[in-house]
């Protein structure tokens, strides 16, 4: 017998019943709507609506089914449908006919919502809290490697050297905004849709503020309409989500190119590899592989989840059971990128004998050297073109900016002078570059304490501000 049978004359057909129900996978919001039911009844108590005997029993009830919950003992059944009629049967079998009465002057509508804005508060705080160790990773690896220059690329061709720090520094301010992000999108969660009944409110005089800080929530909607069939709380999430596997599908990219024998900058750990069924000498960067794989069903989500709404009258609609895989998967992967990446991070190895041939062996240094002749007095067109020129003849005779004598120098503009050798070095190069922001080494030590500041005043008022760091 189904809860809402009363209008029925027929049994459901099978396929319809395997078809329209959902409990395959909101049961994972039992925890949630336990939650809340507890909530309202006690509520129902309060404003008279339920004798308070009766609330006593039902709140034991569902302090029970919590239990079992908990130990894994209760069953979920697809002929109820979904995780609140599986729970409001369980309710009923265990405490009888008076577990009925929780349902009073609610509608699964606005009960579903409850369920939904009370998980995603929850996982979007676990998500900032490994969001949070990743950037802690970044930045211990930063400083430990803030010695190591490495290749800068625009169109991936070397372009200019930059420290190591500087490059993991970049993603750790993507990281900062992607935190700022969720905690926005965190501010539209914490809004309580309890009340709304079907789509019109109850007859029932009950208090939405009480429910409201009862379950700590710091607002709650003023239309009934629009707290049951809007579901913009998780098209937010997904978006801050999708910008955020973005950015570690960006540095999955990096791992994959600079862990390559081509490159050879950096050496993934064994426990973070694995291997190959049939070349024996593969050690494959399946993790990062998979992050950046895994983005494309993450940004899917969202875009699934835009087009289910975008036709949808007011209120409710089945259609809206479609924003919970969706939400479910984006949180899981999440979690799993964000908890590995970490871990990589703080186990790989930088190459950094490798990395100090391959900075001294590419033409980076031609930008200063045209600065160079720039600060003797040739309009930079003009020393553009002389090194321009340089370069070209480097690479007719297969060596480096550095390999040439003086007098090579000397034939493409009278300007050069033995000092020109200093400034090709690398290193010079790099700390060149101290305006704020740059990869000069003075610059990216006051960098990277800026983001140790940033750290600290995001874990202790868990409210960062890029704004602070703009001040300086
Ligand atoms: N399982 C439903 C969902 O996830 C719960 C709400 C059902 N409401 C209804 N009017 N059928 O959307």
């Amino acid at each position: 017998m189904k809860l809402w049978g009363g209008r029925f004359t027929k049994p459901t057909n099978e396929l319809v019943e395997a078809y329209t129900a959902s409990i395959g996978f909101d049961r994972r919001l039992a925890k949630e709507d336990l939650e809340g039911s507890l909530a309202h009844v006690k509520m129902l108590g309060r404003c008279g609506i339920l004798p308070q005997e009766d609330v006593e029993k039902i709140a034991e009830g569902l302090e029970e089914l919590r239990r079992r919950l908990e130990a894994g003992t209760l069953t979920f059944d697809v002929a109820q449908e979904d995780v609140h009629m599986n729970l409001e049967k369980h309710l009923i079998d265990l405490i009888g006919p008076v577990g009925g009465k929780l349902h009073t002057g609610r509608s699964r509508n606005d009960q579903v919502a409850l369920d939904m804005h009370l998980y995603l508060r929850r996982e979007i705080d676990e998500i900032g809290e490994l969001l949070t160790d990743l950037q802690r990773a970044l930045l211990e690896a930063a400083e430990t490697y803030i010695d190591v220059m490495i290749p800068g690329y625009t169109h991936l061709q070397r372009a200019q050297p930059v420290l190591l720090a500087h490059h993991l520094a970049a993603y750790f301010w993507m990281f900062a905004r992607d935190a700022e992000r969720l905690r926005d999108a965190r501010r539209r969660v914490d809004m309580m849709p309890l009340g709304a009944g079907a789509l019109a409110g109850t007859t029932f005089p009950i208090d939405r503020e009480w429910v409201a800080r009862e379950l700590g929530f710091s607002r709650l909607y003023e239309n009934s309409m629009d707290a049951v069939s809007d579901r913009d709380f998780i098209l937010e999430f997904l978006a801050a989500a999708s910008i955020l596997m973005v950015h570690l599908s960006r540095m999955s990219e990096e791992f994959i190119l600079w862990s390559s024998a081509e490159f050879g900058f950096i050496e993934l750990d064994d426990a973070y590899c694995t291997g190959s069924s049939i070349m024996p000498q593969k050690k494959n960067p399946d993790v990062p592989e998979l992050v950046r794989g895994k983005t494309g069903r993450v940004v899917g989500h969202l875009v699934g989840l835009l087009m289910v709404m975008k036709g949808l009258p007011l209120a409710y609609n089945k259609d809206l059971q479609e924003d919970k895989e969706g939400m479910f998967d984006t949180v899981d992967t999440l979690k799993g990128a964000l908890a590995l990446f970490a871990g990589l991070i703080r186990t790989l190895e930088v190459r950094r004998d490798r990395l100090a041939t391959v900075v001294a062996e590419d033409f980076s240094g031609a930008t200063d050297l045209a600065d160079y002749l720039v600060r003797k007095g040739l309009p930079f067109r003009q020393a553009h073109e002389a090194i321009g020129k340089l370069v070209l003849h480097c690479v007719e005779r297969s060596c480096f900016l550095k390999d040439l004598t003086l007098a090579e120098y000397r034939t493409f503009s009278p300007l050069f002078e033995e000092d020109v050798f200093e400034v090709l070095d690398p290193r010079r190069v790099v700390d060149a570059r101290n305006v704020r922001g740059g990869t000069g080494t003075e610059a990216v030590k006051a960098q990277l304490q800026r983001a140790r500041e940033w750290l600290e005043d995001w874990s202790e008022h868990g409210n960062g501000n890029l704004a602070r760091a703009d001040k300086g």
